[in-house]
């Protein structure tokens, strides 16, 4: 089967295709011939810190039908269409076909869109997992989203929308429109305006991208209110870990999120896209063999919202 695989030598991006063998299911695992997958800051981070699926095959986000089903597996059987999150499996999904504990699957509803649902599971759960880090959000809250405009943050303003919340979402000028279009209230651009100054103040703050200290978002925060640090600079991830502990003893709390790839959360979602509640935010589309020209520009930093792989042949 064809894969992109990780290869030290290979210029200029490190990835290239070959032909590997085709992976079998062991116990309690499916195999989906891949119909289409969707890059995550996942892939090219553990990419850059030299953390290589032991296959060498990146690929988190994957939808497919399944083509081969493991013993032990009950409930599945060949072409039922899946869709997965292979995070905490290894990866493997940038391939033509890829196996992984049924876990990892949900069923895909009838007539989505595969490029839409490949999109969904990593940022999706991410987003529906850092929102819900203190509890349900009620009607008429108030949410800050840092960094709106990526895969994670797109999603994280539909949903916050959807959940009843006012949302003022943080992104630059480029992408002021797209983010308010999604449904945010207010959106304020980051290259203009320094949005803890002008802000206001929250019941939530969803931190997915920015450099805020700890003290900052202390400040945006309404009595009672939560920080979730899911992502931006390196200290702003260790200072949510290391000191948000501390400062939660205080009037505002401070969590980093480490999210879990979740059937259940994976399955509601996937239902909201069905059902147009939510629309994945899709910058591009690209075909198999551009997956490292994928890769490349998603660890610029500005793709906006998903960077989504077909697989079919053209
Ligand atoms: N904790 C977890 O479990 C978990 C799970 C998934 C992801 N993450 C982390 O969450 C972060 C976001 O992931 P993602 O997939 O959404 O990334 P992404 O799609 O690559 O994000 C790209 C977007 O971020 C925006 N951006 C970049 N720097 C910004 C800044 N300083 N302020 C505001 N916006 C900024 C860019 O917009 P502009 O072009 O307008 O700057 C671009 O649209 C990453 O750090 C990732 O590692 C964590």
């Amino acid at each position: 089967m064809k894969a992109i695989l990780f290869d030290k030598q290979a210029k200029p991006l490190q990835l290239v295709e070959r032909d590997v063998p085709m992976p079998e299911p062991k116990r309690g695992e499916l195999r989906v011939r891949v119909r289409a997958s969707s890059i995550n800051a996942a892939d090219w981070r553990s990419m850059r810190m030299g953390i290589i699926p032991r296959s060498r095959i990146f690929g988190a986000d994957v939808c497919g039908a399944v083509d081969a089903v493991g013993p032990g597996v009950e409930g599945w059987q060949e072409g039922d269409e899946a869709v997965g999150d292979l995070s905490n499996y290894g990866f493997g999904g940038f391939a033509e076909f890829a196996c992984a504990s049924a876990e990892a699957f949900v069923r895909k509803p009838a007539g989505l869109d595969p490029l839409l649902a490949s999109a969904v599971p990593l940022a999706g759960v991410t987003a529906l997992q850092a929102l819900r880090a203190a509890g349900d959000i009620s009607a008429g809250q108030t949410v800050l989203v840092v960094g709106a405009s990526g895969g994670v943050g797109t999603f994280a303003v539909q949903l916050a929308r959807h959940m009843g919340a006012n949302v003022t979402a943080v992104t630059s000028g480029a992408n002021a429109k797209a983010i308010a279009d999604l449904g945010a209230n207010r959106v304020i651009d980051y290259t203009k305006e320094d949005y803890a100054s002008v802000a206001g103040r929250f019941d939530r703050i969803l931190a997915v991208h920015g450099n805020a200290s700890i003290g900052t978002y202390a400040r945006l925060l309404k009595k009672g209110g939560t920080c979730a640090v899911v992502g931006g600079s390196l200290r702003q991830v260790f200072a949510a870990l290391i000191l948000g502990p501390l400062w939660s003893l205080g009037r505002t709390k401070h969590r980093a999120i480490a999210a879990r790839s979740n059937a259940k959360d994976l399955a509601y979602l996937l239902e909201l896209v069905a059902r147009e509640t939510i629309a994945p935010s899709i910058e591009r589309v690209y075909r198999f063999a551009e997956i490292p020209l994928a890769m490349d520009y998603a660890q610029k930093g500005h793709a906006r919202g998903k960077l989504v792989i077909d697989y079919e042949e053209e």
